[in-house]
């Protein structure tokens, strides 16, 4: 028994490392890609440069970092996030749920870390999310007897959770997710408590939500960056459309909005160049930053291409062949095809993070997915 733990412990042990390397030469394959791509850069040694420095004329480049990153459990994620990324996005703890899990208390010491963490390594902190559907308390939405809100009393609730915590981090967090998927893929509204409660069922209150959470948000700092932020937007040109809709509604109020989040959580063979092309550019001629704000790739992709927790998740996503020669060599390619588009949209894109640091701590499953590859550069073939 002790045996076969401690057997088991030495090969997870392996697994790390293995999966830390494969991190590490994926990291490698991003930069030669757009050192090609995009001539920048000197000539690769063999000291794998990080992803910050190659791309420092372009974008910031980021991940999104877990608890165990941040309060110094999983060393090997901090120092690949140390070393690559100069922005930094909490994963989970600044979502309502975990910041703000019952009516009077909040819990700040895991989002205080990460913020402290982000400061302290010279990344830029950026804040995930205000209002969201998901991650979000039930009690949020209902009275001391169970009841439903009524709209002000929403608006109320609303206003004093960005309120707080906006305001704890008042000129440290660079700007927020304000909203978070707030959209169907068809363009309309999803049809959140947040909807149905605020817009009352009446179709010229419908966007009244967002607007609201925006005004909040920027009222608590009005130096902060507010974004809006989703998934698909990429793919799906009517969703794009919704969104660039929203960013034309908040200009119309007169409210900030800096930028929109495509979170580009993508398959092998999507998004399409163009598609991803036309987006930014839509999205862009809205005045507005455009960031990839979710990125990873995951190798088993069938059906459903959101980011619905409800609908994907690890086990899901797990492909036991992700290692395949060929499977490798096409997830380097996406990478590069991706980069390429980025870096062809400099001047719009202000950021790139990834979903994640690397694969064993990926919302999407086993391997490989967001950072990892096993493919040597020089087998690459550039797009
Ligand atoms: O905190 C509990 C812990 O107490 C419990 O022991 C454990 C057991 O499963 O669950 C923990 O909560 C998990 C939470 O992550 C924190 O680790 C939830 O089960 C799990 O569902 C949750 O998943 C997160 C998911 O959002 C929730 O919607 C993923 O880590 C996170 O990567 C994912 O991120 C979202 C973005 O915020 C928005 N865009 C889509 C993206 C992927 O779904």
């Amino acid at each position: 028994m002790l045996f076969t733990s401690v057997n088991r412990s030495f090969q997870v042990n392996i697994n790390i490392k293995e999966t830390i390397m494969k991190t590490k030469k994926l990291l490698h394959v991003i930069f030669l890609s757009s050192t090609v791509l995009c001539f920048v850069g000197n000539a690769v040694g063999s000291e794998k440069p990080a992803l910050k420095d190659v791309y420092k004329d372009h974008f910031l480049i980021g991940g999104a970092f877990n608890r165990r990153l941040v309060s110094g459990k999983d060393p090997n994620a901090a120092e690949i996030a140390i070393k690559h990324f100069n922005t930094a996005t909490p994963e989970n703890d600044m979502k309502w749920l975990l910041i703000h899990p019952k009516p009077d208390q909040y819990n700040w010491e895991p989002a205080d870390r990460f913020v402290d963490f982000a400061l302290k390594n010279n990344m830029v902190p950026i804040g995930h999310c205000l209002v969201w559907h998901g991650q979000v308390p039930r009690w949020t939405f209902r009275d001391d007897s169970g009841n439903p809100l009524t709209r002000n009393e929403l608006l109320a609730r609303m206003k004093d959770h960005i309120t707080s915590v906006v305001g704890r981090y008042k000129g440290r967090v660079k700007g927020w997710d304000v909203v978070n998927e707030a959209l169907n893929d068809d363009g309309t509204l999803r049809n959140s408590q947040w909807l149905r409660i605020i817009g009352e069922g009446k179709p010229e209150q419908e966007y009244d939500y967002i607007a609201k959470a925006f005004e909040y948000a920027h009222q608590a700092d009005p130096n902060a960056e507010l974004y809006y932020n989703d998934y698909s937007l990429d793919t799906s040109k009517e969703k794009c459309d919704g969104a660039v809709k929203i960013v034309k509604y908040l200009k119309s109020k007169g409210l900030r909005i800096d930028g929109v989040g495509i979170q580009l959580h993508g398959g092998l063979d999507y998004p399409d160049k163009e598609s991803l092309d036309g987006s930014i550019t839509a999205l862009a001629e809205t005045g507005v930053k455009v960031m990839i704000t979710e990125l990873d790739i995951r190798t088993r992709a069938r059906g459903y291409r959101g980011a619905d927790i409800g609908r994907i998740n690890r086990q899901s996503t797990s492909d036991s062949n992700a290692d395949a020669e060929q499977t490798q060599q096409r997830l380097a390619q996406k990478y590069a095809e991706l980069f390429s588009v980025f870096v062809k949209h400099k001047k719009d894109i202000s950021r790139v993070t990834f979903w994640g640091v690397y694969d064993r701590t990926s919302w999407i499953g086993a391997l490989p997915c967001c950072l990892t590859g096993t493919i040597s550069p020089n087998r690459l073939s550039m797009p």
